[in-house]
């Protein structure tokens, strides 16, 4: 791997250039940021149950028609993608109150939400991903008014799926964050990774409302047994696959 053209590093994986034209090669890492890298450490074996975690689930995905970037697990914490121009927005989709939706509107947490909420944000650092408007979408044309449409209704397919996936692993999923790209041809397909760094996931054998946090969330309020909460999502998605 070190061999490997180096293309990006972000906070949570490094994507590198891989024998194959047109195939890049992600890899994992253990670092956590969160609050746009202003709280930063280490979980052990993220790197690993991210990986494992977002193989089988772009794997159920493509099961049910949605086409993504995966295309094979070549170690715990490696993945070979498709190569995708990676459209600079974060999709955010919530089934229940949580995070900044609260923080912003008031919603008291874990308020079941009368329909999905489909969000877009900015996808720049350097801005702190700021949520976009309907217009300041349109203002900035990242992608025409037929490609916004294309992404919403793949969210929300997208989450009808892991919805379907999760409660089969007595997991609720509260919310998450996608990412897509246009492949070679143009076509846009579901990219980055489904994994506890970017859904909020809650264990539906528990209503303790800390106990229950199996995500990112434990890292950044300081919960603890974060290790333990990767490992417990990563054995349900493992022995609970569909
Ligand atoms: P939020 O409630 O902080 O806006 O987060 C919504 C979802 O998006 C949650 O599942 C965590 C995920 N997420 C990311 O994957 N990356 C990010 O940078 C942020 C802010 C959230």
């Amino acid at each position: 791997m070190s061999q490997l053209e180096k293309l990006y590093e972000g906070k949570a994986k490094i994507v590198y250039r891989s024998q194959e034209p047109d195939v890049f090669l992600t890899y994992f890492k253990d670092d956590a940021t969160a609050f746009n890298a202003q709280k930063k450490g280490t979980i052990t074996g993220k790197g690993e149950v991210n990986c494992t975690v977002s193989a089988i689930l772009f794997q159920w995905l493509e099961s049910q028609g949605i086409p993504t970037h995966y295309l094979e697990q070549t170690a715990p914490n490696e993945m070979l993608v498709k190569a995708v121009k990676i459209i600079p927005l974060e999709v955010v989709v919530r089934n229940i109150a949580a995070g900044s939706l609260t923080r912003e509107t008031g919603l008291e947490l874990g308020t079941i939400l009368p329909q999905p909420l489909v969000e877009f944000y900015l996808k720049n650092d350097a801005l702190g991903d700021p949520l976009l408007t309907r217009d300041r979408l349109s203002l900035l044309a990242i992608v025409t008014p037929e490609q916004l449409e294309i992404l919403e209704k793949m969210a929300l397919s997208i989450n009808q799926h892991l919805q379907k996936f999760f409660l089969n692993c007595e997991i609720t999923l509260v919310d998450f964050k996608l990412e897509f790209g246009f492949d070679s041809k143009g076509n846009i397909i579901l990219a980055d990774e489904i994994s506890p760094d970017t859904c909020r996931l809650w264990d539906a054998t528990e209503s303790d409302p800390q106990a229950r946090i199996l995500d990112k969330d434990r890292f950044r309020q300081d919960l603890g047994a974060i290790e333990a909460a990767y490992q417990k999502v990563r054995s349900r998605v493992t022995d609970k696959q569909i």
